[in-house]
């Protein structure tokens, strides 16, 4: 049971388990930094317009920036009993400079405090994040690069289909990702709003100037209604749906290497360092690394979805749920940060089986499109040109041959217009250095994309 600093109306004391319940300390006070140097700005704002005294605000901002070092190097701990990271810093600061610190909280509520903090603190992590994004999708670029030219089936319906570079499949994440920075980028964008100055709900009476405070803490601009500068949490939500689609494309990637790394496809080998064995089957190497990370990617959904549900039935402004709010935008941030530096190291340190790959796209009539396409080349309509490819493979699959080693008289008893040039259309790498087209998976189309997306990473 403890009194409290905001214990006004109230003389009866909380219950301990009322005050843990209540406590968020455990999960904000990673938002120590980004609190005081809020409070900075806040006591400087105050000061300029005569709201505090110089005297004051030097105290205020001498004793926090004591706070900031003391924190950093180990020399305060973090009082697991508060309520909270605000609480704390506002209490350790009057503990320290006496009435000075009490006057901090002027024309300030913890409600656009928070609100501040956390726009703060995720504003930091959409660069992190962003980042760690750059470095998997350089990774990936390089690897694209080795294997430019290593041909691999491409599948639809996880049936092979055509073939492809493994330069191809793996740049087509890198696609993916880049989309992702610029969603984090968006999100930034429109979290870069001060709230502070909102104050509990309905703005202040004192002369404050939140422009002023806005731009002391970087943002663009100051949001233009106190109700919302509270209440929204659009922010969260948004970054949190941003990293859902950064995991749900770590999670595809993911399940492609379990299936690659696996004895049936066996068309890349991980690194020991990010594989494990079997407690009992001595032969195993199995690819925990992205198991795991396919299977984080529920969590971070399940962040997005708590905490659209917390917010979708309360009414303006703030409500304690929101508190709610940190757990998950953090854990979400965490997770996808791991998975980000895990996925990195998988993909630099991985290799290709090229001979396996190639074997495997040398059977499946991956070149079936490529014959019907050489049809129409010699003037059949594509439609016919379909019918009698599909009838060429069926009977290569009824006498065990491939498209390759079909003779000439076997080709012409399908139809009269094949001659000799028919081996080259259905060549492997014929048939893949031919996809030149803007996109396409040619070699040549691969270094493009890699020069294109070198520039878009720099
Ligand atoms: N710990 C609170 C949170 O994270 C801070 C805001 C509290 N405001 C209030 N009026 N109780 O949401």
């Amino acid at each position: 049971m403890s009194k409290k600093m905001w214990a006004g109306r109230t003389s009866g004391e909380t219950s301990r388990l009322a005050d843990d319940f209540n406590s968020s300390i455990a999960v904000d006070c990673r938002m120590f930094r980004e609190d005081i140097r809020g409070s900075m700005a806040h006591a400087s704002m105050l000061a300029a317009q005569g709201i505090l005294s110089q005297a004051d605000a030097e105290a205020i901002l001498a004793g926090l920036d004591g706070i900031l070092s003391d924190l950093e190097n180990g020399n305060l701990q973090i009082d697991p009993t508060s309520e909270d990271i605000h609480m704390f810093v506002e209490q350790v600061l009057t503990e320290r400079i006496g009435e000075a610190g009490k006057r901090l909280h002027t024309a300030r509520s913890r409600n656009d405090q928070v609100a501040l903090d956390l726009r703060l603190y995720l504003r930091g992590e959409c660069e992190k994040i962003s980042e760690k994004i750059k470095t998997l999708a350089n990774a990936l670029v390089n690897q694209a690069e080795r294997y430019a030219a290593s041909v691999m089936p491409g599948y639809t319906h996880l049936q092979r289909a055509q073939p492809i570079t493994f330069g191809h499949h793996l740049m087509a994440y890198v696609m993916m990702l880049l989309r992702d920075i610029d969603r984090l980028k968006d999100a930034a964008k429109r979290m870069n709003v001060s709230p502070i100055g909102s104050c509990a709900l309905a703005g202040t009476t004192y002369p404050i100037d939140r422009v002023f405070e806005a731009e002391k803490l970087g943002f663009d601009s100051a949001c233009m209604n106190s109700l919302d500068g509270v209440s929204d949490r659009d922010f969260c939500v948004e970054i949190l749906s941003a990293l859902a689609l950064v995991m749900l494309h770590l999670s595809r990637l993911s399940e492609e290497i379990v299936l690659w790394s696996s004895w049936e496809f066996r068309f890349v080998e991980l690194s020991d360092a990010y594989t494990t064995g079997s407690s009992i089957m001595p032969q195993k190497k199995n690819s925990d690394m992205a198991e795991l990370i396919r299977g984080k990617t529920g969590r971070v959904y399940g962040d997005l979805t708590a905490l659209l549900t917390v917010m979708k039935g309360l009414p303006l402004a703030y409500n304690k749920d929101m508190q709610e709010d940190k757990e998950s935008v953090f854990d979400a941030c965490d997770t996808a940060e791991i998975c980000l530096d895990v996925m990195t190291g998988m993909i630099s340190s991985m290799k290709a089986n090229e001979e396996q790959m190639r074997r495997a796209a040398q059977t499946g009539f991956l070149n079936a499109t490529d014959l019907a396409d050489y049809l129409v080349g010699k003037g059949l309509p594509f439609r016919t040109a379909y019918k009698l490819s599909g009838e060429l493979v069926a009977y290569c699959l009824a006498n065990g041959k491939i498209l390759e080693t079909l003779s000439l008289e076997e080709y012409r008893k399908i139809s009269p217009v094949f001659d000799e040039t028919v081996y080259a259309a259905v060549d492997l790498d014929a048939c893949v250095s031919r996809r030149n087209c803007l996109g396409g998976t040619s070699e040549k189309s691969v270094k493009n994309q890699i020069i294109w997306a070198k520039e878009n990473l720099k």
